[in-house]
């Protein structure tokens, strides 16, 4: 029996009131630093009921039993009523959070309010469209070139005339005894891509050449497409058929007539220029059926002599290539009289011929909008 049963009363009384004070307090703390603070007054090592514990000691072996027991009770609750508060707390931290960053992912995108895509951009990628469903993947090279891929792999030795008609710029480096210079036409990377790995081979490379010209149709610097296609049995109607799809899809017309006029290039053997029917009236021209011709690209077989100089049977194998400029056919289909203010950087011509950002064209989509 307690030696003093008034002492354990009160103090029984006392453990009541503190837990209904601290459970209250648990209760109405409105974040998880309030009840932090709370945890640490009443259970820290300086809290409330840590105080209590301490008087234990001076108490009889009975009293001290029974007020320990009870004690312990305390902390029990308090501390399982800590818990229990925070988890609510923290996950109606976590609702606000989530009302907070709501997003309606259904939402469509808003479409971008500035920047124009430029004319040659849209028609690369017009091309790269229509050879990719062909099977074509892009490669490149780089605008400065050694005179071995520029001209000599291309069947052009030092001296050989066609060289002059190529206006080039020369760079003031040389690799191999010859001055590097800006490659004057896409064709380079023919002699890249077959030197870089064995047949078969089929690719366009689209990029900025340089050739030393000024006037409404000629720019120092402008876009060429190179064509490659290498493989045992690729011949002639290979390459009529393949442009002829070309020029239909990229001018978007069914009934565009076209015609192969023998010419001469020295690294294709036979060589032709290829023309598309146009109509031209009054000053304006018409791309499609009509009693006019335009020129539009160059092409033929590749010149055994440029596959013995990349190491290639031309036994084994064989194929077309082609170029043809990319700036001509952006003027031609979207209507762009001089090809000099495709460089001027007016933002205002940009606003007027140019793409928006999200016209991505497509052959399914739709390759101009
Ligand atoms: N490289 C030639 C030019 O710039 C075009 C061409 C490429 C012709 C490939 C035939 C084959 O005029």
């Amino acid at each position: 029996m307690a030696q003093d049963e008034g002492t354990v009363q009160a103090a029984d009384a006392d453990v009541g009131g503190l837990q209904r004070a601290l459970l209250a307090e648990v209760a109405s703390a409105g974040d998880l630093d309030t009840l932090d603070q709370l945890r640490v007054t009443a259970l820290g090592k300086k809290g409330r009921i840590t105080a209590l514990t301490k008087t234990l000691g001076q108490l009889d072996p009975d009293t001290r039993k029974h007020l320990g027991q009870r004690y312990n009770r305390l902390k029990e609750t308090v501390a399982a009523a800590i818990t229990a508060r925070k988890a609510e707390l923290e996950s109606e931290a976590l609702d606000v959070q989530l009302q907070a960053e709501r997003q309606d992912v259904t939402l469509p995108a808003r479409p971008l309010p500035a920047g124009r895509i430029h004319p040659v951009s849209q028609v690369t990628e017009e091309i790269i469209a229509i050879f990719g469903d062909m099977g074509f993947t892009v490669a490149e090279g780089p605008d400065v070139e050694n005179d071995f891929n520029n001209f000599s792999a291309l069947n052009m030795p030092p001296e050989h005339p066609a060289r002059q008609m190529h206006d080039t710029f020369y760079v003031e480096a040389e690799q191999d005894g010859r001055p590097l210079v800006l490659r004057t036409h896409t064709s380079p990377v023919q002699i890249r891509t077959m030197l870089a790995g064995p047949p078969p081979h089929r690719i366009i490379a689209p990029g900025r050449t340089y050739r030393c010209d000024y006037d409404m149709t000629h720019t120092p610097m402008f876009h060429q497409v190179e064509g490659l296609m290498i493989d045992r049995r690729t011949h002639m109607g290979h390459l009529k058929g393949c442009l002829t799809d070309f020029v239909r899809a990229i001018f978007e017309r069914d009934d565009i007539p076209v015609r192969f006029r023998p010419s001469f290039f020295p690294f294709t053997e036979p060589s032709a220029e290829m023309d598309i029917g146009c109509k031209r009236q009054g000053g304006e021209l018409t791309i499609g059926a009509g009693d006019d011709w335009l020129e539009i690209l160059g092409c033929g077989m590749v010149h055994p002599k440029v596959l013995r100089a990349v190491g290639v049977d031309p036994d084994v194998w064989q194929g077309f290539a082609f170029g043809m400029g990319i700036d001509r056919i952006a003027m031609l289909k979207y209507g762009i009289p001089d090809l000099r203010t495709f460089f001027e950087a007016d933002l205002r011509w940009l606003r007027h011929y140019g793409f928006g950002a999200l016209d991505v064209p497509t052959t399914r989509g739709g390759l101009s909008r």
